[in-house]
């Protein structure tokens, strides 16, 4: 076992925090969960960053000092660290705030003014040394996880108009150094989630999303870790997400000083907003956090404060119901009859949840008509989805519905009535994607259509889920109909009216849950994490192209949060076949989905599946609400992989090995897992009831398996198991 893992078994509870001020008012501390993040006032009034990492004693030495120039090249307002910068005085590093005000002045130099502690939260009002123009910062910082949350307001307090051109939500910076790495995500429909690193230089490296959605493109997600001192288990790690599922942009790179700093906030791409006198602009969150222990225990403190603080419900919000969903079975061609077949099948597995996906609604026979009208189908649904839900909720399972609410086809009664509540800019071409248009969110008037529309759907019907998709990216992104000079707040105005349709939703129908979509994982962040039950992180259902998909998806966000599917073999993405059996073991690592058409399933099928969903079921709460330990990555030339799941009382964990391909006679190796309460005796047993893999003992301490490993061999391809881990009663861990 490493050092890391055995010092944060002997952690004493960190779940407290304070925020504090020193006597003198020129410091300002956040502590928690074992981090300090600290900031000065130098003598010229400047806040500057001063700590970030590992907690510190209250009476440690930090002090901010004002630089003198270091050159002609370089003066003091170039190299002074600044916790939030305007642009002016020479910056040569990204901003925290840019405007230009009415006389045509663009310098903005912002310093210390006040600032207030109440409980949790920090906040700071800087302004500018002559104008009237204030920011105020808030922080609060987690007491178990460590994790800051940061935001920025700009106010106008001058009579005369101040044009935003581009705002963060926070600046962190770090101690300077020539050996960080950045660990990043991209992808694209069908390959999102993949894992890429980068040394982080004075060059600017920019995660953005210009498509008006979060996009597959960049995840609004950092971890930096220190070259030759970090790994998965060990190291310093600084880490975070912008809660923003518009356009984005984190710029991460090192100041003229060797500083990292990581920026991030609305994308100034496309955007600007002008303060009238007396406006105020507010970014969204820009989270943060710090761990000692590596990359794994980076991602779950994260998914720990995702759980307790994002994610609806928290804790306590009820697990991922086994859920089917009708979209690779039937596609369009959804009917009463077919589904109610479906629904039969689906109960008789184990299925808790069914879902109708595209195809119920208006003229809906394909993706070139019917978006934007959502009434239901009655060549489809004669009876309306009455009786449909009846079945459903007779089999024992709750229903849920398919929807695509911010789109129209031309070809609808939606479009034909208000062609211009689409974005478009007058006399250009309107571009389709999936033979659909966006509908401009950001007028008041299609806001309040879509909550209306949604509202009664959900009134009018028993519905206990929508699966919310988005399936296009913005292209000419026009708001005709207001000034000029407010046409680009559009970027920010669609994406807070996004939040309040689905904030009002929920909170009209409190036993609503809602699945967030994008063609898969185009649009998942902290923002949608944080008004959604549920992630549909890709639509590549290939369980073996899923295990380094879930596993980049984990890398920032909380299995609980993720489904995943058992579908068709060969796979629809990629044509690779694969066992129904290595399909399980590959979608039971996240939230448990059946997609595949069951109407193809033999009766050896249904008997498995039957035997896996309640298998499942025995080990779902840790595998959604456990600590995630990754002890062999999927890395797309790894033969084998193992995850690691935990529970919370470290009574249960999961252990599922994956194996790709099995070359020449000996692919043994020893899996040793982590997390276990070293003392406490453990019973293993194969889920789904086959016997032990040879040679495996079936008790031992905790200490016994991690030090030890798990020796066992798989052969074949694409073959997997999941071995169980019980506390024996006797032994069950303290605390
Ligand atoms: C894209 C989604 O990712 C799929 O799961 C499915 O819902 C289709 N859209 C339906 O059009």
């Amino acid at each position: 076992m490493t050092t890391s893992v055995l010092l944060a078994l002997a952690m004493p509870s960190l779940a407290c925090a304070k925020v504090s001020a020193s006597a003198d008012g020129r410091q300002l501390r956040l502590d928690g969960g074992g981090v300090t993040y600290a900031m000065g006032v130098d003598e010229q009034g400047y806040l500057q960053p001063l700590y970030w990492g590992p907690a510190l004693g209250a009476d440690a030495p930090l002090v901010a000092r004002h630089p003198a120039e270091l050159s002609g090249f370089d003066p003091a307002g170039s190299v002074t660290p600044q916790e939030y910068a305007g642009q002016g005085e020479g910056l040569v590093s990204e901003p925290g705030l840019k405007v230009a005000f009415a006389d045509g002045n663009r310098d903005l130099v912002l310093k210390y003014r006040s600032h207030s502690i109440a409980g949790e939260t920090l906040t700071v009002e800087l302004s500018d040394i002559r104008r009237p123009l204030t920011v105020t910062l808030r922080y609060t910082i987690d007491p178990a996880t460590g994790i800051i949350a940061r935001s920025a307001t700009v106010h106008n307090g001058d009579r005369r108009p101040v044009r935003v051109d581009q705002i963060a939500a926070a600046t962190y910076t770090l101690p300077a150094g020539g050996d960080y790495r950045l660990h990043y995500l991209t992808g694209r429909h069908g390959a999102e989630w993949s894992q890429q690193e980068a040394p982080v230089t004075p060059a600017l490296t920019l995660l953005e999303s210009r498509r008006g959605s979060t996009g597959h493109g960049n995840q609004p997600w950092f971890a930096l870790e220190k070259q030759g001192q970090s790994s998965q288990t060990d190291g310093p790690v600084w880490f975070g997400a912008l809660a923003w599922s518009g356009s984005f942009r984190l710029s991460v790179g090192l100041d003229n000083l060797g500083r990292p700093r990581i920026g991030g906030g609305y994308n100034p791409y496309d955007f600007s907003w002008t303060l009238k006198a007396g406006e105020s602009l507010e970014t969204p969150v820009f989270y943060a956090g710090f761990t000692d222990h590596g990359m794994g225990d980076a991602s779950r403190r994260f998914h720990t404060f995702q759980r307790a603080h994002i994610i609806p419900g928290g804790d306590a919000a009820r697990l991922r119901p086994v859920l089917y969903n009708s979209w690779e079975a039937t596609a369009f061609n959804v009917t009463e009859s077919g589904q109610m077949a479906l629904a039969e099948k689906a109960a008789k597995i184990g299925i808790e949840r069914f879902v109708v996906d595209d195809g119920w609604f208006g003229a809906r026979d394909d993706d070139k008509a019917g978006l934007g009208d959502w009434s239901v189908n009655r060549r489809k649904f004669p009876n309306g989805l009455g009786p449909l839900i009846g079945k459903v909720k007779a089999l024992g399972m709750d229903f849920g519905l398919w929807v695509e609410p911010e789109m129209v086809n031309v070809k609808s009664d939606l479009y034909r009535a208000h062609p211009d509540w689409v974005m478009n800019f007058p006399d250009r071409p309107r571009t389709e994607g999936r033979n659909q248009l966006v509908l401009n969110l950001a007028r008041k008037d299609v806001r309040d259509h879509i909550l209306d529309v949604l509202d009664r759907l959900v009134s009018e019907n028993d519905i206990a889920f929508l699966k919310w998709d988005y399936n296009r990216n913005w292209t000419e992104p026009g708001w005709p109909g207001v000034a000029i000079e407010d046409q680009q707040r559009l970027q920010v105005q669609y994406i807070r009216n996004l939040y309040f349709i689905l904030s009002e939703l929920r909170r009209r129908h409190p036993g609503l849950e809602i699945e967030g979509c994008s063609g898969g994982g185009g649009r998942i962040d902290l923002g949608m994490m944080a008004l959604t039950d549920e992630s549909w992180i890709s639509d590549n259902t290939d369980p073996y192209d899923r295990l380094t998909i879930q596993d980049g998806f984990t890398q920032a966000y909380a299995p609980s949060a993720m489904m995943a599917w058992v579908t068709d073999s060969p796979n629809w993405a990629n044509g690779r076949e694969t066992s129904l059996d290595f399909r399980f073991l590959s979608a039971m690592q996240g939230s448990l989905g059946i997609g595949a058409n069951l109407d193809h399933w033999t009766e050896a099928d249904f008997a498995s599946a039957q035997r896996w969903i309640a298998a499942y079921k025995t080990v779902r709460r840790t595998v959604q609400r456990g600590d995630l330990y990754r002890l062999i990555s999927p890395a797309p030339d790894a033969a084998t992989s193992a995850t690691f799941y935990v529970s919370q009382d470290r009574k249960q964990a999961v252990l599922f090995a994956m194996l790709h391909s099995s070359q020449y006679r000996d692919n043994g190796l020893a899996i040793h897992p982590q997390g276990l309460a070293p003392d406490t005796i453990y019973r293993l047993s194969v889920l789904g009831g086959a016997p032990l893999p040879d040679g495996l003992p079936a008790e031992a301490q905790g200490s016994f398996w991690m030090a030890q490993g798990l020796r066992f061999k798989l052969k074949g391809d694409y073959k997997g198991v999941a071995i169980v881990f019980e506390a024996k009663p006797d032994h069950a861990p303290s605390g």
